[in-house]
């Protein structure tokens, strides 16, 4: 069992702005737990987090590598100002360095505003940036998750995985079948669970 990370410097108040981890987080968790040795043996070099709010998933990817692959570069962007701030700080309490650099990824996280909403709503979040950003997500739930998955080729490095979180909603036998096709890259569904009204996935792909 990976310990979830500490996140008791997070309080009520960040939540009031920042997604608070919940099941869609706890899913991706479990996901990464259960490809844990598969991601030691990796050794990854970089590790690119899309949304990461409070820093929860990264500082996780953390914890599996461990002091093992030191020289795993973590990186994280968020649109939520706030998110970049509870990210970096959760880094710091996990003792995981979130960083940036350029260079092809080897691990990718999405956990992204899934929920289909009107299209006027995703823009409004997108603009304000808060934490009505973590769940609009447009049309069919996808309108986010779309335009990265456009980029996800040209940003995986020739062995690396992306774990994206989707529900039912956002159509994943679709999804698959698009990114076979455009950009040749494979996906299996590592785990999917029921969360209350949500039927919840984790896709992971790879070339
Ligand atoms: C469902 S929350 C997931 C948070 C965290 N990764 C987790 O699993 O607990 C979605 C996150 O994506 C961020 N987000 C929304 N639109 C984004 C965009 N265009 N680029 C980067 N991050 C975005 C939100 O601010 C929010 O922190």
């Amino acid at each position: 069992m990976i310990p979830t990370p500490d996140l008791s410097h997070l309080t009520s108040t960040d939540y009031e702005h920042v997604y608070e981890p919940a099941e869609d987080t706890f899913l991706l968790l479990d996901a990464l737990e259960e490809h844990a040795g598969e991601l030691k043996e990796m050794a990854p070099l970089t590790c690119l987090e899309v949304g990461p709010g409070s820093g929860c998933v990264s500082s996780s990817v953390g914890q599996i590598l461990g002091s093992s692959t030191l020289q795993t570069v973590y990186l994280c962007t968020d649109v939520n100002p706030h998110a970049c701030k509870c990210t970096r700080k959760t880094g710091t309490q996990n003792r995981t360095s979130l960083d940036v650099a350029k260079a092809f990824i080897d691990i990718i996280l999405f956990n992204p505003p899934y929920v289909p909403t009107l299209t006027e709503e995703l823009v409004d979040a997108q603009e304000l940036r808060g934490i009505e950003g973590s769940w609009a997500g447009g049309s069919d739930g996808m309108e986010i998750t779309n335009k990265f998955l456009e980029l996800v080729g040209d940003l995986l490095s020739p062995r690396g995985r992306m774990y994206l979180v989707a529900l039912k909603e956002n159509n994943i036998p679709e999804i698959q079948t698009r990114m076979v096709n455009r950009f040749n890259l494979q996906s299996t569904i590592v785990l999917s669970r029921r969360a209350g009204r949500e039927h919840l996935s984790i896709i992971c792909f790879h070339r």
